[in-house]
C-alpha cells in the first residue's frame, strides 16, 4: 500500500538534541513528527510541553501530531495549537466531554483527534464522529517507548474501520510497531503508522531512512 503516514515518535530521540533529530527524521522521509507528551498522572512518565515544541518548530515544515497522554488536556489546548501543533489527539479515558474538547480543537485550526488505551472501549465514539479527523488505537499500554505489542488491538482497528465507514477519518497505531507488526495493523484497517524505537534505532539519520524504508516495504 502507498498511502500509509510514517509518523516517527520523538520519544526514542536523543533529546539532548531534538532540534537535530527532527531534521534528521523529516530528511529521512518523516511524514508527520509524533510528539508525545506525558504529564506523570495519565502515565507513569513525563516527557515535555508546549515550550518543547514551540522551540523545535523550525527544524520542520511536516505536521506535527500531538499525543496528549495527560489528565486534563482541556486546559491546554490553545497553548498546544498556539506553539504551532497540527493535530492534537486526547485520550478518551480523560475526556468526559469529548464532543465539546474536539469542537475546540478543531476551532482552534487544528485535527482533531481521540485515543483509546488497550484496555478501553471504542464505545460512543459513533457519536462523535463528524468531529474526528483521527482515532489512535493504543497497542501499548502508554507511557514508554520499547514495549511489545498487544495483539487484541488487531480487533479493535477492524471494529473501528467498520464504524468510520466512508468517513474521512485516519485510523493511527501506536505501540510496538516494527517490520513484523506494520503490516498486521495495516491490514487491519490503519493508515497511520506512529514508531519510536523501530525508526530512532541506530542513531543517525542514515539508519532513520533505513529504518523508515523497511517499514514502508512490509505495508
Ligand atoms: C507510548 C507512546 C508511543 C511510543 C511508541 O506511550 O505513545 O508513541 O513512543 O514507542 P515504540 O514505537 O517504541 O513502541
Ligand atoms: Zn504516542
Amino acid at each position: 500500500m502507498t498511502n500509509v503516514i510514517i509518523a516517527p515518535s520523538i520519544l526514542s530521540a536523543n533529546f539532548s538534541n531534538l532540534g537535530k533529530e527532527i531534521q534528521a527524521i523529516d530528511m529521512a522521509g518523516a511524514d508527520w513528527i509524533h510528539l508525545d507528551v506525558m504529564d506523570g498522572h495519565f502515565v507513569p512518565n513525563l516527557t515535555f510541553g508546549a515550550p518543547v515544541i514551540r522551540s523545535i518548530r523550525q527544524f520542520s515544515k511536516k505536521p506535527f501530531d500531538a499525543h496528549l497522554m495527560v489528565t486534563n488536556p482541556d486546559d491546554f489546548l490553545e497553548e498546544y495549537a498556539s506553539a504551532g501543533v497540527d493535530i492534537i489527539t486526547v485520550h478518551k479515558e480523560v475526556t468526559p466531554h469529548l464532543d465539546r474538547t474536539l469542537t475546540r480543537i478543531r476551532e482552534l485550526g487544528c485535527k482533531a483527534g481521540v485515543a483509546v488505551n488497550p484496555g478501553t472501549s471504542i464505545s460512543g465514539l459513533e457519536f462523535v464522529l463528524d468531529k474526528l479527523d483521527l482515532i489512535l488505537i493504543m497497542s501499548v499500554n502508554p507511557g514508554f517507548g520499547g514495549q511489545k505489542f498487544i495483539s487484541t488491538s488487531l480487533d479493535k482497528i477492524k471494529s473501528v474501520r467498520n464504524l468510520i465507514g466512508p468517513r474521512n477519518i485516519k485510523v493511527q497505531v501506536d505501540g510496538g510497531i516494527n517490520d513484523e507488526t506494520a503490516f498486521k495493523v495495516i491490514d487491519a484497517g490503519a493508515n497511520v503508522l506512529v514508531a519510536g524505537s523501530a525508526v530512532f534505532k541506530g542513531e543517525e539519520l542514515e539508519n532513520y531512512k533505513k529504518n523508515i524504508n523497511i517499514l514502508r516495504s512490509k505495508v
